[in-house]
């Protein structure tokens, strides 16, 4: 079978295409996957850049990618509530106990799959477990964001951003984002009601009392998104631990969030059913062909996509 691998750290070039590599053998709690098509997220190329090395070193070759969907070609031992044959979706990174979702056969452990959403095809059901969950569970578990409340979600048009501008609208708060100037009509599409060019303006500047700001871009927009919250507002971050400093300074909550927990099987069932409700639309902006997932990764770390990038792994 085909797999996009490393064989070291690097950048672009490290990725090799093994069109003999071993297929994932069966073990239990785990289900085999035929792929159709593999979601892109900004963590596949900090992984090949080696970003995680200290925390969770790989072991080489690795197969790169997490974010799947396909079709249940094998089950394990004391796997239930799937069958062969049965649209699955979810995340087989070698970080979570996967073999990686850049390939046409993969393994998953069976608690990080659901069935897809029956209304989106596999290449937009593959676009959605990682940063569907992290939008899902920060708004709803950690912010339990309500109707009439406002919120900030910086990086608007990115993975994360737009699906969290489409939840936020469906809790019916009020929604303020940031974005480059040529994501403005995109974000607006989604239902952000005001939109601020994070280039040419200063969002703390403008945002006053607010109720909540999702923090997706971290550094000094983190730090600076403290201003824009009321007193007993909350921030959460996806790239920052929680500054206790500047939380007591404005007299709010902190948190950061850790997407990885978040994705289980009842959680992606919540996050179908929200996709075949028609209360989240996910955007693909660049399909690649499996061939070349090294362009698809570059992509993502500097193409300023819109949406989302995937893998077609079979039509
Ligand atoms: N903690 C976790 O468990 C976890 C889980 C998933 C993701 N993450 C992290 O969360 C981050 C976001 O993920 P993603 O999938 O949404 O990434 P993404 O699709 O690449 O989106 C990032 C967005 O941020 C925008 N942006 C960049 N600088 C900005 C600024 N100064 N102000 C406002 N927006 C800005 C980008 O816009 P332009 O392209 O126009 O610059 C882009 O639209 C990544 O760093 C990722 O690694 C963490």
């Amino acid at each position: 079978m085909r797999a996009a691998q490393i064989n070291k750290y690097g950048s672009k070039e490290v990725v090799e295409i093994d069109k003999n590599a071993t297929k994932p053998a069966l073990s239990a709690g785990h289900a085999i996957i035929e792929a159709r098509a593999a979601g892109v997220n900004p963590v596949d190329w900090k992984i090949r850049e080696g970003y995680l090395q200290q925390m969770m070193p790989l072991k080489f070759p690795a197969t790169l990618g997490g974010d799947f969907s396909g079709v249940v070609a094998d089950i394990g031992a004391g796997v239930s509530g799937f069958k062969k044959g049965d649209e699955v979706y979810g995340l087989a990174s070698v970080l979570a106990g996967g073999s990686g979702s850049f390939a046409d056969y993969i393994s998953a452990d069976a608690a990080l799959i659901a069935h897809k959403p029956k209304n989106a095809s596999h290449t937009e059901a593959a676009a959605l477990p990682l940063a569907g969950i992290s939008a899902w569970d920060v708004l709803v578990n950690k912010m339990e964001l309500s109707k009439g409340q406002k919120i900030l979600i910086h990086g608007g048009a990115g993975g994360i951003g737009s699906i969290a501008i489409q939840l936020a609208k469906h809790a019916g708060a009020y929604v303020a984002t940031t974005v480059s100037a040529d994501d403005r009509q995109y974000v607006t599409g989604l239902g952000a009601d005001e939109v601020i060019d994070y280039k040419s303006e200063s969002f703390e500047g403008l945002l006053h009392g607010y109720d909540a700001v999702f923090d997706t871009v971290g550094g000094e927009v983190y730090k600076k998104s403290f201003s824009v919250l009321k007193k007993g507002g909350i921030i959460v971050s996806m790239l920052e631990q929680p500054d206790e400093e500047l939380t007591k300074k404005y007299g709010v909550r902190a948190m950061a969030e850790a997407t990885g927990y978040a994705i289980n099987t009842h959680n992606l069932s919540a996050l179908a059913a929200l996709v075949d409700r028609g209360v989240i639309k996910v955007h693909v902006d660049r399909v690649f062909l499996l061939e070349h997932a090294a362009e698809a990764l570059a992509h993502q770390q500097s193409g300023h996509p819109r949406g989302k990038i995937v893998l077609e792994v079979k039509r």
